[in-house]
C-alpha cells in the first residue's frame, strides 16, 4: 500500500497552526524543555519562576478535556534557569481521545521551539525488585494497547525513542543522591488496572512497569526529534503481585510520597545536563 493511502496521512503536523496564533501575543519565551507531568505528580509546576500560565481550553486546536476536576493548562517559566513549558493535566486516550490528540502538547511545544522533553507517570511495578516509590528511568516501551503511533508517516526507526546517553548520564550524576532504576514501560489503554494473568504475560514480554499513558506523546516526540527521557514513578505492585488489591487512591497517594525526590531529580536533570 501507497504511504499515502494510510489512514493516518490525514493527519497533519500543522495543526498546530491556530494555537501557534493564539499564543503569538504572550510573546513567550522558547521553551527549551517540554515536561508533561503524571497524575499526582504535578506540583513542580507550582514552583515555576515569572510564569505564564494559559488555560488549554482558549487554545485552538488543543484537545477538550471531558474529565470533571482536569486542570487544563500550560505554564510557561524557567526552572533551574531552563526555559520550559509544562503541561497540567495530560491528556489520556482511556479518556476516548486519539494518540494523534493525546499527543498535541507534543506537536505545540515542537512548533514553538522545544527541542528536549521529559515526561513522568504512576505505574505498577512489575519487576520484582521495583516496589511502591522506586523511580524508574524509562529505557524503552512496548504498545500494548495496539493503538498506531500519533504519526502521519512512519517517522525515524525507533530502537528505542528515549535517549540511552541521556538515561546513562543521569545514572551517573545522581549514583550517590538518589536511587534510580532503569526499565521497559508498558502501555495499556486502560482504564481498568490489569488481571494478573496479563501481568504475568507482560513479565514474560520483558515489561518492569505497566501503565496507562506516555507512549502516544513519546512516539510523537521521537518523530519529531526531540531528546527525550521518561521517568516512571512506581506507585504499586503490578496486579497479582501483592494481596493487596489496587486502588487509585493509593496510587495518588504514594504518588504523593514520592513527589518530592522526583521533583529534586527534575530539578537535577534541569540543572546539570
Ligand atoms: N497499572 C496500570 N496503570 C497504573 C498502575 C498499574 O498497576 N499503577 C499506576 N498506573
Amino acid at each position: 500500500m501507497e504511504l499515502t493511502q494510510l489512514p493516518h496521512t490525514a493527519f497533519s503536523m500543522n495543526d498546530t497552526q491556530p494555537a501557534l496564533e493564539y499564543l503569538a501575543p504572550y510573546n513567550l519565551p522558547t521553551p527549551e524543555v517540554l515536561l508533561i507531568l503524571g497524575s499526582g505528580l504535578g506540583s513542580i509546576a507550582d514552583t515555576i519562576d515569572s510564569s505564564q500560565v494559559i488555560s488549554t481550553k482558549n487554545i485552538p486546536g488543543y484537545p477538550v478535556s471531558t474529565v470533571p476536576g482536569h486542570k487544563g493548562r500550560l505554564v510557561f517559566g524557567q526552572l533551574e534557569g531552563k526555559h520550559v513549558m509544562v503541561v497540567q493535566g495530560r491528556i489520556h486516550v482511556y479518556e476516548g481521545y486519539t494518540p494523534y490528540e493525546a499527543a498535541f502538547p507534543v506537536r505545540l511545544a515542537a512548533a514553538l521551539g522545544a527541542r528536549k522533553f521529559i515526561v513522568t507517570n504512576a505505574a505498577g511495578g512489575i519487576h520484582p525488585d521495583f516496589s511502591p516509590g522506586t523511580l524508574m528511568l524509562i529505557s524503552n516501551h512496548i504498545n500494548m494497547a495496539m493503538e498506531p503511533p500519533p504519526i502521519p508517516h512512519p517517522g525515524p526507526p525507533a530502537v528505542s525513542p528515549y535517549d540511552t546517553a541521556w538515561i546513562n548520564q543521569i545514572l551517573d550524576l545522581t549514583r550517590d543522591q538518589i536511587s534510580l532504576q532503569k526499565g521497559v514501560y508498558l502501555w495499556t489503554k486502560g482504564p481498568a488496572y490489569e488481571t494478573k494473568s496479563e501481568i504475568k504475560a507482560f513479565a514474560a514480554l520483558g515489561a518492569d512497569a505497566v501503565g496507562m499513558s506516555t507512549v502516544p506523546e513519546v512516539s510523537q516526540a521521537h518523530t519529531l526529534g526531540l531528546k527525550t527521557l521518561g521517568i516512571s514513578t512506581i506507585t504499586n505492585h503490578a496486579a497479582g503481585l501483592s494481596p493487596i488489591l489496587l486502588k487509585h487512591e493509593d496510587v495518588l497517594e504514594v504518588g504523593k510520597g514520592i513527589q518530592t525526590t522526583l521533583e529534586s531529580l527534575v530539578r537535577l536533570i534541569l540543572r546539570e545536563t
